[in-house]
């Protein structure tokens, strides 16, 4: 099914329990527009995800998609293997139907990118 762009989609953060975060254990749905990415959407509602380059290529704000779809028109670094495995960059992900996504999976996809001889993946882990 496809929307026109002024349609929204309810994404729901998943914060891990066992996250570093203050928002640990938390759930937030939030509506996030077609044309807006999964991490503006939550900061906007105050929701502070980690994140740093925000352009789809430090992998610092790495998530776990659940239930959904997403799509990455302007992440710099992203592969069809993240994309098979389940990991989004919310920096850069617009939901294109209600999303769940579990956030802060930046530690996992740094392994899952170096099992997969992607960048950063060991040049992260061996610093
Ligand atoms: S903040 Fe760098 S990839 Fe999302």
């Amino acid at each position: 099914m496809t929307r026109s762009s002024n349609e929204t989609w309810t994404v729901t953060i998943v914060v891990p329990e066992d996250s570093s975060l203050d928002e640990a254990g938390e759930t937030y749905d939030l509506e996030v527009g077609a044309d807006e990415t999964i991490l503006t959407a939550a900061r906007s509602a105050g929701v502070w995800l980690p994140a740093d380059c925000q352009q789809g290529w430090c992998t610092t704000c790495a998530a776990r998609l659940v239930d959904g779809d997403v799509v990455h028109p302007n992440a710099r670094r992203y592969y069809d293997e993240d994309d098979e495995a389940g990991y989004i960059l919310p920096c850069t992900a617009k939901p294109r139907t209600d999303t769940t996504v579990v956030v802060d999976q930046y530690d996992d996809f740094l392994e899952f990118r170096a099992a997969n001889n992607r960048p950063p993946g060991n040049s992260k882990l061996d610093s």
